[in-house]
């Protein structure tokens, strides 16, 4: 992991992860209507009021690892882990978002940093943590490097960005890299 300036230190210092709260609907619509920011995501721009309460009640709330990423208890992005099932569920899938306001100050590697040094810890089972960036956002791909995570390669063609098969890069960190990362022992 690398060393942060002393002001980018003292803003990452201030992030925290937490679950939604009704409350944060204006901090939340203010990302979900972030064009930056949807360009890169499955879904549409957002709205109205309306739609972003549906997200967190319909999505947010009931997901298995949603949590809003703050900073000084404004939720500026938010960080999920989703689960694999069946023979698949010793991995899971890494994703984030921050709005745009709040790029380059470390939010997104912080974030990340975080839910890789406890995720191993709350779900025992899981052996691989991955993660998807696109070929043409380096940006989340330097996030991915600054966290620990290997890059495997390009999965060619792999999914559907706004109706478009991209080619999507593969990062992973699996339950020993992530003990080397963080200093932690069984
Ligand atoms: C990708 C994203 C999460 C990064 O958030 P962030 O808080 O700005 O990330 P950080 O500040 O922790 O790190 C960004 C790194 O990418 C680098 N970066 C950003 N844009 C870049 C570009 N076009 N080319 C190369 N590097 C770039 C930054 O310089 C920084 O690296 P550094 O610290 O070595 O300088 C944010 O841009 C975002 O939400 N994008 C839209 C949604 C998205 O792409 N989500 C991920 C895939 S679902």
């Amino acid at each position: 992991m690398e060393v942060e300036s002393k002001e980018q230190e003292t803003e990452t210092a201030e992030i925290t992860l937490r679950l939604l709260d009704p409350s944060d609907l204006d901090d939340l619509l203010e990302l979900l209507t972030d064009e930056e920011v949807v360009k890169w995501c499955s879904w549409d721009t957002f709205t109205s009021k309306e739609s972003a309460m549906n997200y967190i009640i319909g999505f947010a709330l009931p997901h298995p690892f949603f949590r809003a990423i703050c900073m000084k208890n404004k939720v500026v992005g938010s960080i999920t882990v989703s689960p694999f099932k069946g023979n698949d569920s010793c991995r899971a899938e890494l994703g984030y978002v921050v709005a745009s306001k709040y790029w380059g100050k470390g939010v997104a590697t912080k974030a990340v940093e975080m839910v890789a040094a406890t995720i191993f810890v709350e779900w025992p089972h899981l052996e691989r943590l991955e993660a998807l960036a696109d070929v043409e956002n380096p940006g989340s791909q330097r996030v991915l490097e600054k966290a620990g995570f290997k890059k495997e390669g390009v999965m060619r063609k792999y999914c559907l960005l706004k109706g478009k098969p991209r080619d999507m890069v593969m990062f992973s960190l699996i339950s020993s890299d992530q003990q080397v990362n963080y200093g932690i022992s069984d």
